[in-house]
């Protein structure tokens, strides 16, 4: 029996998650999959509790899961709490401590939503980007840190920018994986022109793409040119893999041109274990716990939804039931359902149940 951990978390976080679980319980009743659910906090709602972001406990359970189904984390509450037990912390440790180096963001621009983005439709119609962030290393991470005191009334503030060679290769090779399911180009991200650190992502993306996927055309692009492009004509990119902290704009601003940042999914991925060939994972959505519309019923479940259809991909490899959830998504988006994020004129809004409520029937529509 498989099994998943729910990490609400903050703000939004429980809303958009009890929808997932009424998705995850259609797919045991229609499609026989079996899972225990357990469940846990993290963010300022496991600070309440323990203070600290995430209990050793929470942890634990999250090492054990299959895959974790995580919510959202933070809110102005905890503006002010020690540094360590901020509700990010929790997601960090999480990603550390399970080793998921290997971050997936698909930017896909659904046809019923491509005037809702920022820029013009013809620029974002059918934009399919997936974006492979490093997720472990680089200045979230790198020693030394903090912040110190130099005695003259001054402070300095420290981090630090580093990669090893299999850091970058082996995120280079779940790019190149990728890459090669898809349209067999691959663009590569980093500032070489001011960082060795950048330099030598270049070189060894440059290695492993070249010599394990020849069939691949690789393209390097330096970050900031990246950032304009990507509002330029963001079609153009297939698969981008990218750092830590690059990763993390490049796909903001990548989020933001499909529509709405309530759609985006993404997956967290670490290295297959050797005796079961599966990665630990976390599947959590690109938007934040909007505090401001916490508790009102009003968020938007799709980005969860899509995070699960992720995780029955690539976790559970249940692909059927991942093409069957994805299809029920645009379905619902094509007759016009729509959350208050992404309404248009002539559509009808429904809150976060309505929503739920609407991909399910469209599950068992489809699902015959
Ligand atoms: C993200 C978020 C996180 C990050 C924060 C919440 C720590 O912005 O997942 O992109 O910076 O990685
Ligand atoms: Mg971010």
């Amino acid at each position: 029996m498989e099994n998943i951990l729910i990490l609400p978390g903050d703000g939004i976080g429980p809303e958009v998650m009890g929808e997932v679980r009424r998705i995850i319980d259609w797919f045991g009743e229609a499609r026989g999959f079996q899972v225990t659910l357990d469940e846990d906090l993290v963010g300022g709602a496991a600070y309440e509790v323990h203070g600290a972001a995430i209990s050793d406990a929470a942890m634990e359970k999250a090492m054990q899961s299959d895959a974790v189904l995580f919510g959202a984390v933070g809110g102005p509450q905890w503006d002010n709490v020690a540094y360590e037990a901020r509700p990010e912390a929790g997601l960090l440790r999480l990603r550390s401590d399970m080793g998921l180096f290997a971050n997936l963001r698909p930017a896909i621009c659904f046809p019923a939503l491509a005037d809702a983005s920022s820029l013009k439709r013809d620029l974002v119609e059918g934009l399919d980007i997936m974006i492979v962030r490093e997720l472990t290393g680089g200045v979230y991470f790198g020693e030394p840190r903090g912040i110190e005191d130099l005695g003259n009334g001054q402070r300095r503030g420290v981090n630090t920018q580093v990669y090893e060679t299999y850091e970058i290769e082996r995120i280079a090779r779940v790019a190149g994986d990728l890459a090669m399911k898809r349209g067999k180009r691959l663009a590569s991200s980093e500032k070489r022109n001011v960082m060795e650190s950048g330099l030598l992502w270049n070189e060894e993306v440059t290695k492993i793409i070249t010599t394990e996927f020849p069939e691949l055309q690789l393209e390097h692009v330096l970050a900031d040119n990246c950032a304009m492009q990507l509002v330029r004509n963001p079609k153009q990119y297939d698969v981008l893999v990218t750092d830590n902290l690059f990763g993390d704009i490049l796909s903001d601003i990548a989020a933001m041109l499909t529509g709405s940042l309530g759609m985006l999914p993404s997956a967290s991925l670490g290295a297959p274990d050797a005796t079961t060939g599966r990665s630990k994972s976390l599947y959590e959505p690109v938007h934040g716990s909007a505090p401001d519309i916490a508790g009102q019923g009003k968020a938007n479940p799709i980005a969860s939804i899509m995070s699960f259809a992720m995780a029955l991909r690539y976790t559970f490899e249940r692909g059927a039931d991942a093409d069957l959830l994805e299809n029920a998504v645009t379905h619902v988006l094509d007759k016009g359902v729509r959350t208050g994020d992404i309404m248009q004129a002539g559509c009808q809004e429904v809150g976060t149940r309505g929503m739920g409520d609407a991909v399910l029937a469209a599950l068992t529509e489809l699902g015959k």
